[in-house]
C-alpha cells in the first residue's frame, strides 16, 4: 500500500469495551484505534486484558460492553464466523493446528476457497516461508514454532485486510521467528494491518508505528514506541513507581 492510500483512516475503531468476568474487569472502558495500513502493537503486564480485547474483538467473547467498528461497520455482538468472512482473522497465544492433517490440509480447510486456488495459495504460502518440504508431515509432528508458523499462514489464506496477532513468536526458535515477522513486513508492504500482542519490546519498536499499552483493562499511553516507552504511568505499570526506568 502507498504511504497515503488510506494510512490516516482507522480500518478498527474500538469505543468505550467494557468485559467483567464477575467482578473482574478486565477490560475497563478501552480505546483503541487501528490505523488502515499499519502494524499497531498492543502490549501491558500480565493479566492486563490484551487477549480478552482479542476474544471481543474477533467475536469468540460475547460478553462486553462497548463498540467495535471494522470496516465501518459495527461487528460487537456479531459471530466470529462472520466478522472472519468480513476480512478480520486472528491467532491464538497457543497453537491451535490440526494434529492429524497434514500442513497443506491445515491450511486449505482453513481458506474460503476450497478449490485449486486455495491449493496453489496455500503451497506458495509454505515456500515463503520454507516449510514447502513439510507440506505432508501431520500437525502434531510439527515442532511448536513450526506449528505456530502454520497457524498464522492459516490465517492468511483468507487474505484477511486486518490480522490481529496474540504473541505469535511466542516458544517460537530465533530462526522462525525472524521468518514470521519477515513475513508480517512484506504483507504488510502489501497492504494488510496488523494488531499484534508482542511481549519483546525490539520486536514492538522494529515493527510498529503505533503502539497501545494495556495496564489493568485500561489504555494507559498510545503513540510511537519512544513516547510511549517514557511515559511515566507506562514506566509504573511495568516497574511499580519506584523505578526510573524505561520499557525495554
Ligand atoms: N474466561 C475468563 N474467565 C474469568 N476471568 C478471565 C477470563 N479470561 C480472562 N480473565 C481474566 O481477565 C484478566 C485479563 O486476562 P487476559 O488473558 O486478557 O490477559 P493478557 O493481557 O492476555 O495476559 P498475558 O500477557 O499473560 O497473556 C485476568 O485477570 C484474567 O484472569
Ligand atoms: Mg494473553
Amino acid at each position: 500500500m502507498s504511504e497515503t492510500a488510506g494510512a490516516s483512516q482507522p480500518i478498527l475503531c474500538v469505543t468505550n469495551l467494557m468485559r467483567d468476568f464477575g467482578g473482574v474487569q478486565a477490560l475497563r472502558g478501552v480505546n483503541l484505534n487501528v490505523m488502515r495500513g499499519s502494524i499497531t502493537g498492543l502490549i501491558g503486564p500480565n493479566g492486563s486484558g490484551k487477549t480478552t480485547l482479542f476474544q471481543v474483538i474477533s467475536g469468540v467473547d460475547a460478553g462486553a460492553t462497548g463498540s467495535i467498528t471494522f470496516d465501518g461497520e459495527p461487528i460487537l455482538g456479531k459471530r466470529p464466523s462472520k466478522i472472519y468472512h468480513r476480512g478480520l482473522a486472528r491467532t491464538f497465544q497457543l497453537s491451535r493446528v490440526f494434529p492429524e492433517l497434514t500442513v497443506l490440509e491445515n491450511l486449505i480447510v482453513a481458506g474460503s476457497r476450497r478449490d485449486h486456488r486455495a491449493h496453489e495459495r496455500a503451497l506458495g504460502l509454505l515456500e515463503r516461508v520454507h516449510l514447502n518440504d513439510y507440506a505432508d508431515v501431520v500437525g502434531k509432528n510439527l515442532s511448536y514454532g513450526q506449528q505456530k508458523l502454520v497457524e498464522f499462514l492459516r490465517v492468511l489464506m483468507s487474505e484477511p485486510a486486518l490480522i490481529l496477532l496474540d504473541e505469535p513468536a511466542a516458544g517460537v526458535n530465533p530462526t522462525l521467528r525472524e521468518t514470521l515477522w519477515d513475513m508480517v513486513r512484506h504483507l504488510n508492504g502489501l497492504g494488510t494491518t496488523f494488531l499484534i500482542i508482542e511481549h519483546n519490546m525490539e520486536v514492538i519498536a522494529d515493527l510498529c508505528s503505533e503502539v497501545y499499552v494495556l495496564s489493568e483493562g485500561e489504555i494507559l499511553a498510545h503513540g510511537d514506541f519512544a513516547t510511549v516507552r517514557n511515559d511515566e504511568r507506562v514506566l509504573e505499570a511495568y516497574f511499580g513507581k519506584s523505578r526510573k526506568s524505561s520499557v525495554a
